[in-house]
């Protein structure tokens, strides 16, 4: 009898066929629209092995409701999608992706810093709506990123990746952990900072810790106070972790200047969302990992994960 593998979104069937090869696997196969919870709660029951993205909840019910589940593989480094601590009760294998994307989603923060300071996306639109009707001394204008100072909130993998691009652009790093990072301190300069102090010092705002009961609506209407007017604040980790309502509020009475968020609380961001009324923010569809030659690797660790836990081998990036 061939295990058991169900695939909660459309993925290459280059990708898949190794899989197929070896269990019997079945596939959400609606590429634009994401599965119905119900839909994915039936599969799961059935199933040895889940492969999921960020878009799916992997709750304690559907843990409780699958008695075969052996490994979950999440296409992503992000895990908040999934009740660890039912996974962990019952026995579960959770593994996700880091690593392999590390490098990408620093560019892709650093490619939104960029946008968000020199207004990219808004100078886009005024060229394609023919607005370009002169040149102007004052038009357009942004905030230099040349020798400013770059404030990063969760100086991970990923954090440390884009403070290291950093150094390129002549800047100041500061960054703010619950642990400090002696040897990047030492290697790049990196100076720790209290948050407070970082909020209040850094011209352009990165976070990218993950998203935990402790890091939810971390930057709020008292942190977005405490930064420079002329600041810009980037997330790329994970909406939640600014509480969009108050950095709505920031943005539309000059409290901070700009922001480029890839990532929303709700996800696709709803079109009548007050943030996409205004023109300081620049918005991203949660692409930070997405190059075709990271997403590819990203797959594969998926895949292989999935092979080690059926084949009973300990798989590689184990979360719990
Ligand atoms: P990582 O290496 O685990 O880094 C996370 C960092 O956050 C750690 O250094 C951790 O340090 C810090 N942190 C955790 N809790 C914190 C807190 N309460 N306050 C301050 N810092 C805290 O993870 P990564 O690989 O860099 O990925 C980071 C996150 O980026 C992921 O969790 C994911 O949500 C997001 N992400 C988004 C995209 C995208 O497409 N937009 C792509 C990839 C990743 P301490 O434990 O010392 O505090
Ligand atoms: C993407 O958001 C990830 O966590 O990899």
């Amino acid at each position: 009898m061939k295990r058991k593998l169900f695939i909660a979104r459309k993925l290459p069937e280059e990708v898949v066929a190794p899989l197929r090869e070896k269990f019997e696997v079945r596939m959400w196969d609606e590429a634009e629209k994401q599965i119905p919870e119900k839909v994915l709660l039936e599969e799961a029951r059935q199933v040895d092995a889940l492969w999921t993205t960020i878009t799916e909840n992997v709750t304690r019910q559907l843990i409780e409701a699958s008695p075969n589940l052996k490994v979950v593989s999440n296409l992503a480094v992000g895990f908040n999608n999934i009740d660890l601590e039912a996974a962990k009760e019952h026995g579960v294998i959770v593994t996700n992706t880091p690593d392999v994307l590390t490098e990408t989603t620093a560019d892709l923060a650093f490619a939104l810093l960029l946008a968000s300071a020199r207004r990219i996306t808004e100078a886009e639109q005024t060229v394609r709506n023919g607005e370009w009707t002169s040149w102007s001394a004052t038009q357009l204008t942004g905030m230099d990123v040349f020798g400013a100072t770059l404030g990063v909130i969760g100086m991970g993998r990923i954090g440390e990746a884009a403070a290291r691009r950093a150094a390129g652009f002549n800047m100041r790093v500061l960054y703010h952990n619950r642990t400090r990072k002696l040897e990047s301190e030492k290697r790049y300069g990196f100076e720790y900072a209290s948050k407070d102090i970082l909020l209040k010092e850094a011209d352009f705002v990165l976070i990218f810790a993950p998203l935990t009961p402790e890091t939810k609506n971390m930057i709020g209407e008292q942190e977005l106070a405490k930064m420079k007017e002329t600041a810009v604040l980037i997330n790329v980790a994970r909406g939640g972790i600014v509480d969009e309502e108050a950095l709505y509020n920031a943005l539309k009475d000059g409290t901070i200047w700009g922001a480029g968020l890839d990532v929303f609380e709700v996800e696709p961001v709803p079109m009548d969302h007050p943030l996409l009324t205004l023109s300081n923010v620049t918005v991203l569809p949660h692409i930070g990992s997405a190059s075709i030659r990271t997403r590819l690797a990203m797959m594969n660790m998926n895949v292989q994960a999935m092979t080690d836990v059926l084949e009973g081998r300990e798989p590689k990036n184990r979360v719990v």
